[in-house]
């Protein structure tokens, strides 16, 4: 009983929804960039599609800086890719149901952290992001928290 205890307790502070803390869930991705570029090469049709697929208009338009420019373009595009996939993860069931690559965008520039957003939801989330990447990987991890 006193470990079944502990184990309701844990779930309490860790499960996303469960439980009174700020912290609501959490999620992490890794990207291997050569199977962006695999996607990209694809099909010529690909290299616009896939893109347009994922990336929000305004992270779109910042895409278009880098599309010259191959090894850019692939980690714009990978580090958009794993910060989404980890805000997926962060989320509640009925929201990953919902949940479209292109509603969240990445903004970048105005600190040191990257930072992403959902401009058709309210603030009462927040959503704090942290990404890595080195060679062929990028990681990111997302924690979705209660805005004070
Ligand atoms: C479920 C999903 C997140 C798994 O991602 P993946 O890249 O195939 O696999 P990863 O190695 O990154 O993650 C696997 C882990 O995610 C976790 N996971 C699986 N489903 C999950 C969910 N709905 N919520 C949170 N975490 C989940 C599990 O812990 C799993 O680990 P396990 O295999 O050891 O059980 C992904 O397939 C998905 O559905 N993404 C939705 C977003 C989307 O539509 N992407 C495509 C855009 S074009």
């Amino acid at each position: 009983m006193q470990l079944r205890n502990a184990v309701l307790q844990m779930q309490a502070e860790i499960v996303p929804g469960i439980g009174s803390n700020t912290i609501r869930g959490i999620g992490i991705d890794l990207v291997h960039l050569p199977r962006i570029t695999a996607l990209l090469q694809r099909k010529p049709a690909y290299r616009l599609k896939f893109p347009g697929r994922i990336l929000h208009e305004h992270e779109l338009l910042r895409y278009q800086d880098h599309v010259s420019n191959e090894e850019k373009s692939t980690l714009f595009l990978g580090r958009c890719w794993a910060i989404k996939e980890a805000l997926y993860k962060s989320l509640d069931a009925p929201r990953q149901k919902a949940f479209e690559f292109k509603d969240w965008c990445t903004v970048d520039k105005t600190g040191p952290r990257p930072i992403i957003k959902n401009f058709d939801l309210n603030d009462e989330e927040r959503f704090l992001v942290s990404v890595t990447h080195d060679g062929e990987y990028v990681v990111a991890v997302v924690v979705r928290d209660k805005a004070s």
